[in-house]
């Protein structure tokens, strides 16, 4: 069957003119993006109402067509709002159901004139930056609940002291706020990273035309100004191929994970029997179907998981980018997906981090308990650095205390004056002042240490962002 003019607007396709066979049908089925990429409807509605406005500026088509394009598609929107809009047989994409249906609901004599010097793209690459922006800045407000979160929790409960870990050994007590307030501070350069990039992306491409720039002499900045971008591209081979915000959006999303994913493992490792220092709400947890006694943390290992499908998506997508020669081709059309995918995951994931961190119920017990007194032997070398001796030598010294105690299976803590003071005689009657969890935690209180005042300056710092 040959393309005719005569078939209806629907069938024939945006770009039939020099097509006279048909697609294979599952050439159709693997070129369409309308599936996945109606999602940016209204993105693509708004960028056409501002095309339509910039094209009658210069007296390409008259201020009554910009009038009825303008309204056509406010009520294409309305469909798409109110869940109206059919998705026929040949809405290739967004863009062509778009305009096949103007053309419906206005004549096509007059939705023929939307497309005047544009592609889909400069269109794509513009629908598509909208609506990472505006959907972006989303997740910047999800993302400082969570900190937010964090913040008031730290503040709460500033007394409670743990073991700090290296190498998930015990190493030195911390305040129980300092370690939330540690990944706190990850989230936060989260947010900045997404606020920059929304930034960094917030540049039109609209006016690149297919790749070469647009003939109508189109207002550009009007565009930028109609549609909220601070900057144009300033290439047009540059505007239709650059897809950088989408490696960097999928790097942040991946990165971002990794955060969730080691703060859950944190959690997970806390709420296991041997540690027992945090307990999941229920509303977080499930049980087993066989062993009656179970209750999993699925929340916080669902988050840990879906770390690696945020990264996949991005590997993915850069593997696609970099076989790209300049300037659109339509590998890029797999650009989206990811974005999205990474979008849902990233916004669920948010939450339920937000969620589990505010219901959570901390044994501050159990956190004492696991205290030993061997997690002082560092302050126990810095009290003789305190009489005067090199630090490289109280190291040796409180190892050797370390030694002693265990093989008189005591604690250093147990040992004489007189032990002391046969291991070093700058040793004196206040050594026994260093077996104080509190005091060591006191001590470290230059910035960013675990002091309280230390862990109150981040608390008041975190909140000054917040505001
Ligand atoms: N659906 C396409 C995409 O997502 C739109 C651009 C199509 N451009 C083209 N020259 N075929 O990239």
């Amino acid at each position: 069957m040959t393309t005719t003019t005569a078939q209806t607007p629907a069938a024939r396709k945006l770009w039939g003119g020099r097509f006279t066979g048909k697609n294979d049908p599952l050439m159709e089925k693997f070129n369409a993006s309308i599936s996945f990429d109606s999602r940016f409807y209204k993105a693509d509605i708004v960028g056409s109402q501002a095309y339509a406005k910039a094209l009658a500026l210069k007296q390409i088509i008259t201020d009554d067509e910009a009038s009825k394009l303008h309204d056509g598609l406010d009520k294409v929107l309305a469909e798409w709002e109110s869940n109206k809009f059919v998705i026929q047989d040949g809405d290739e994409d967004i863009h062509t159901a778009n305009e096949r249906r103007l053309g419906e609901i206005i004549g096509t004599s007059i939705s023929g004139k939307l497309h005047t010097g544009r592609s889909r793209n400069d269109q794509v690459a513009t629908d598509f930056r909208i609506w990472v922006r505006d959907e972006g800045r989303k997740l910047v407000v999800v993302l400082k609940e969570l900190i937010a979160t964090a913040v008031v929790r730290a503040e709460n409960e500033i007394d409670v002291i743990m073991p700090g870990y290296t190498h998930l050994q015990r190493a030195q007590p911390i305040r129980w706020s300092h370690l939330i307030l540690a990944h706190a501070w990850s989230w936060h350069a989260d947010c900045q990273r997404l606020e920059q990039l929304l930034d960094r992306l917030n540049q039109l491409p609209l006016g690149s035309g297919a790749l070469a720039g647009n003939p109508f002499q189109i207002d550009r900045d009007f565009l930028a100004k109609e549609l909220g971008f601070d900057r144009l591209m300033p290439n047009s081979l540059y505007g239709v191929s650059d897809r950088d915000f989408v490696a960097e959006f999928l790097f942040w999303a991946s990165l971002t994970m990794v955060h969730i994913s080691r703060f859950s493992e944190d959690l997970i490792i806390y709420s296991t029997g041997e540690f027992g220092f945090v307990q999941l709400a229920d509303a977080y947890s499930t049980g087993s179907s066989l062993m009656p006694q179970k209750k999993n943390p699925d929340s916080l290992e669902l988050l840990r998981g879906k770390s690696g499908r945020v990264f996949g998506g991005m590997t993915g997508f850069m593997m696609a980018y970099k076989g790209t020669p300049s300037t659109y081709n339509k590998d890029l059309q797999e650009d989206k997906e990811p974005v999205f995918d990474a979008y849902d995951t990233l916004m669920g994931s948010l939450q339920i981090t937000t969620g589990v961190l505010s219901t959570l119920t901390i044994r501050p017990e159990r956190m004492l308990a696991s205290m030993s007194i061997d997690m002082l032997a560092t302050d126990l070398a810095e009290y003789l650095v305190r009489k005067g001796v090199p630090f490289r030598e109280t190291h040796h010294i409180s190892g050797e205390a370390v030694r002693l105690a265990e093989e008189r299976k005591c604690t250093m803590a147990d040992l004489s004056l007189a032990d002391f003071k046969a291991l070093h005689p700058s040793f004196d009657e206040d050594v026994s002042q260093v077996w104080n969890f509190e005091q060591s935690i006191e001590n470290r209180c230059t910035p960013g240490g675990t002091s309280r005042a230390t862990v109150q300056a981040q608390i008041d710092s975190l909140k000054s962002f917040l505001q």
